[in-house]
């Protein structure tokens, strides 16, 4: 499918004329970034610029993607890190498919029921909101792994950048300043966030004030001369272990040496002819977008109309099943050898899902089961392509919004919250949102189940777009709404990642839908199939980039959510 405008205009025309108003919706909007030779679209368009200069520069997608992500970690605090996790999936243009897995895992002092109290209760929210709920650290063991395996400009260069943005600093933006300013209690728990997030004299950086990280830009130093021993061994995993050591905190240097990423064959799926290459578990991610594609596959979503009622119904359960799924069967695959990934990506599996689903009336979410649990919205997702087409999909995070907004001092970086992930209450499962299944409880050493969902399309072997979003759970749902809307709806890139979305994840039993993306009427003509609504702000914010297989030409789609975001390209 190309992506020109004028393309989009004729779609739109011919839509109108064969099928009526319900197609009216896939006439373009807004114009993607376009360009020739390289692209990157992040919510931190400072980032972006840094990843298209190493394009420039020479390097490949893989460069790009691991200069734009050590940026990120200075310009995008809320999300970028090298004290947290994610997934990297890479899609090169000679064919090659591969994924890298760089989630935290939980510290060989953890334990299983480690936040209950003795009424098997989880005091405070210990396990998203203290020291304790530190996972270790993946992301610069996960950027030197892909390094190893693909990089092709020296690391040094692609951790330079950062460095000097965090020595020299940069800009505050009102998104940063407000978000800064919303947290200002937290920044005072510690001295050492203080010292980040806060002036001197205790007061909040303003817009147009710059933001300078002395700390941060030495750890990366640090990183930028020894790779990831510059991170796990030396000076930082000192500074990291001793802070633990100092404030109740359980990560030791042990933890730290230990920690490996790992490179992983991705989960297989195929859409209408097209092929889909996403995160396998630990995250539920690309399970649970092929599975839920394999459903759609067997409507004709396209005449139904883009964002209709009857639409939304569908996906509506489609989704459904696909998250009771992954409640039920979804966790580290290192502690899970049994999980039936093969089955759940199958298309009998999903012929029997389709099956149970009506045309006319909702179906049941049984809270006896498996409840799915709360996880932060908060994480970041970047695409890139370079001037041959290769694709790197990637998405990583702190889990909450600055994750446990806990510094390391000296050190200059946020620590991540991420074992909040993990079901902390065994066998307790119920409409509240907890949930205690067995594949996802908390072991020494192992990764908790994410989310994420990093993904690339191709055709004919070819890749097409890589996308992603963040969003906790509702990133599976993002990510999968983007897909439809090219494949099956015509959008160019950019329509694509703004248009409404919304969401359902089996329990609880209500739909939450963008306030401003679907009209009152589709709102009750859904509602009268059966569904709760709840009414939200924005789900997600959606970075990808198409490549128009015939002409080379690269289609920036970053999602209009993102306030700092943005396609960056040459
Ligand atoms: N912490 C969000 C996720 O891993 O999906």
């Amino acid at each position: 499918m190309r992506q020109s405008a004028s393309r989009n205009l004729f779609t739109g025309v011919l839509a109108i004329l064969l099928l009526g108003h319900a197609l009216l919706a896939a006439a373009a909007t807004r114009e993607p970034v376009r360009a020739r030779n390289g692209m990157v679209a992040s919510a931190s368009l400072h980032a972006s610029e840094v990843g298209v200069q190493v394009l420039k520069n020479g390097g490949n997608a893989v460069d790009a993607a691991i200069a734009t992500a050590f940026a990120m970690a200075v310009t995008w605090p809320t999300a970028g890190n090298i004290g947290g996790g994610g997934f990297l999936v890479y899609y090169g243009a000679d064919g090659t498919s591969t994924t890298f897995d760089f989630r935290e895992k939980a510290p060989l002092a953890a334990t299983e029921r480690m936040y209950l109290d003795a009424d098997g209760n989880i005091p405070d929210n210990i396990n998203h909101d203290s020291i304790l709920a530190v996972g270790v650290p993946g992301t610069v063991a996960g950027l030197a792994l892909a390094h190893e395996r693909f990089g092709s400009l020296p690391w040094r260069k692609l951790v330079a950048p950062s460095v000097r943005l965090a020595r020299d600093g940069i800009p505050i933006s009102w998104l940063l300043h407000d978000s800064f300013k919303g947290r200002k209690s937290r920044w005072d728990r510690y001295p050492s966030s203080a010292k980040v997030f806060l002036k001197k004299d205790g007061s909040l950086y303003e817009p147009g004030d710059t933001w300078k990280q002395p700390d941060l830009a030495k750890t990366l130093r640090r990183i930028q001369k020894d790779g990831r021993d510059g991170f796990y061994k030396g000076k930082t995993a000192e500074l990291i272990a001793d802070f633990m050591a100092n404030n109740g905190g359980i990560i030791t240097l042990e933890d730290l040496a230990r920690y490996e990423a790992i490179e992983r064959e991705p989960i297989r799926g195929t859409y209408r002819g097209h092929e889909i290459v996403s995160m396998p578990p630990p995250s539920s991610g690309g399970v649970v977008l092929v599975e839920m594609l394999n459903i759609l596959e067997g409507f004709d979503l396209a005449s139904m109309g883009h964002n209709s009622a009857q639409y939304l119904h569908v996906l509506t359960e489609a989704m459904r099943r696909g998250y009771a799924d992954r409640a039920r069967y979804l966790g580290d695959p290192d502690f899970n050898e049994d999980m039936p990934l093969a089955r759940l990506t199958s298309k009998e599996h999903a012929a029997n899902l389709r099956n149970s689903i009506s045309l006319t009336i909702k179906s049941e979410s049984d809270p006896q089961q498996f409840a799915d649990r709360y996880e932060s919205p908060e994480t970041t997702h970047f695409s890139v392509v370079d001037k041959d087409g290769n694709m790197v999909s990637l998405t990583y995070t702190l889990e909450w919004g600055y994750g446990s907004h806990i510094v390391v001092e000296g050190a200059g970086f946020l620590l991540n919250n991420e074992m909040g992930d993990f079901n902390a209450q065994p066998g307790i499962t119920d409409e509240r949102g907890r949930i205690g299944t067995a594949p996802n409880l908390i072991r020494p050493e192992k990764r908790m189940l994410s989310s994420m969902t990093p993904t690339i399309v191709a055709k004919d072997g070819v890749p097409l777009f890589a996308t992603g979003s963040p969003g906790g759970k509702t990133i599976i749902n993002t990510t999968m709404q983007t897909i439809l809307n090219v494949i099956d709806h015509g959008l160019n890139i950019a329509d694509a990642v703004d248009a409404g979305r919304m969401h359902h994840q089996w329990l609880p039993d209500r739909t939450i839908m963008e306030k401003t993306g679907f009209s009152p009427d589709t709102k009750h003509l859904y509602e009268a199939l059966g569904h709760k609504v709840r009414e939200v702000g924005g789900i997600g914010a959606a970075m990808a980039i198409y490549r128009d297989p015939e002409t080379g030409i690269l289609y920036g789609g970053a999602d209009s959510r993102a306030g700092d975001g943005g396609s960056a390209s040459y």
